[in-house]
């Protein structure tokens, strides 16, 4: 079994190549990005998703806008416009103000392909932030499990390598156990409505040969009460400066059966997801998405053709809230880059200041 991390996304010439998650897990469908409008695009119908991949994809689509107009007036316009594409995850405002003020300084006709070479740096250096996170996640995760069983993981959503660059930021200690040959299994809540878990968490881990099963998102609880989950893993989208984690709808359920059940509940959290401009969690602009991820499904029938069907007719009203928040007291740890440590606004403050 191949162990090497993969790459979501990489650049090509003078476009940019990604798998368009929205065909997974029935077809592995690589996209190419050729302009602004194509990543603007790939972001707002989440083919790219994930807070850090949203990043990456952002940072390539102003340096293609930069193609197009790399005045001042188009830098700061250019910003304005993707930034908009999905308004939760703070790591697209992160990785757009990473590339804005590497060029602002440089003359006009160097800024794109100074642009293209930041978004490069920045998708190198989230590979090595997530294999960061990997480790210190290794070194809180308890130990040893029950009787010799695998270490016993539950994770929401899907924070993992197709919602980064590669390795993921939940998932990437379980990529570096299963690289170091321990064992470990995988419980993978589906993540109604769109159901990232099951369609693409258990697709690459499934990629890699690593143990998993997917439970409806009710199962966590029970299994919690029974001793089967040793930690909760999760991603996030933006920690507020009080340590509140916003995330994929439904995480902040798995936090209050963790914190119930003594199971340590920890966040995977790179700095650039940190946004000390926002108070607390319930600042966060927390996206509001179509009824109709709620109200209809995808799947292929018994001769491998893909159906989209209706399994609510005559609903009168669906909501669809995208994210949720945790609050920082149900957070055993936030797990950065730099090591973990308690999601409290003192120890983000120390994180900022260093
Ligand atoms: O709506 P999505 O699929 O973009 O939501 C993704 C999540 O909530 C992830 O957990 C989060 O972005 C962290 S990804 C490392």
């Amino acid at each position: 079994m191949n162990t090497a991390p993969v790459r979501s996304i990489r650049a090509e010439g003078d476009v940019v190549i990604t798998l368009d998650q929205t065909r997974l897990p029935f077809e592995e469908h690589w996209l190419t990005l050729a302009g602004e409008a194509d990543c603007d695009r790939a972001i707002r119908t989440m083919q790219v998703r994930g807070a850090p991949l949203i990043g990456a994809v952002g940072a390539y689509g102003l340096a293609f806008a930069l193609r197009q107009d790399a005045s001042d007036t188009g830098l700061v316009a250019a910003c304005a416009r993707l930034e908009l594409a999905r308004p939760t995850a703070v790591n697209l405002h992160w990785a757009l103000e990473r590339v804005r003020s590497h060029v602002a300084p440089l003359p006009t006709g160097n800024r794109a392909q100074a642009a293209w070479a930041e978004a490069q740096r920045l998708c190198d250096d989230d590979v090595a932030c997530n294999r960061a996170i990997g480790e210190h996640l290794l070194s809180v995760l308890p130990r040893a499990s029950v009787a010799g069983r695998p270490l016993q993981i539950l994770t929401h959503c899907n924070a993992g390598r197709l919602a980064t660059v590669a390795y993921g930021t939940a998932l990437a200690p379980i990529y570096l156990l299963h690289e170091r040959g321990i064992a470990v299994h995988v419980w993978v809540d589906e993540t109604r409505p769109r159901n990232q878990g099951a369609s693409l968490t258990a697709w690459e881990l499934a990629e890699r040969g690593i143990a998993h099963t997917v439970i409806a998102d009710n199962a966590g609880g029970l299994l919690m009460m029974r001793g089967d989950v040793d930690a909760v893993i999760v991603g996030c989208d933006r920690v507020t400066r009080n340590g509140d984690v916003v995330n994929k709808v439904g995480t902040y359920l798995k936090a209050l059966a963790a914190h119930a059940h003594g199971v340590p509940f920890f966040v995977a959290c790179p700095i650039s997801t940190i946004d000390m401009r926002l108070a607390d969690g319930l600042q966060v602009p927390i996206e509001d998405r179509d009824g109709r991820e709620l109200s209809h499904v995808t799947g292929i029938d018994a001769q491998g053709r893909q159906h989209t069907v209706d399994i609510m007719p005559g609903a009168q009203r669906v909501a669809n809230p995208a994210f949720d928040i945790t609050p920082a007291a149900l957070v055993t740890a936030l797990v950065t880059e730099r090591g973990a440590c308690r999601a409290s606004a003192g120890s983000l403050a120390n994180l900022a200041a260093a």
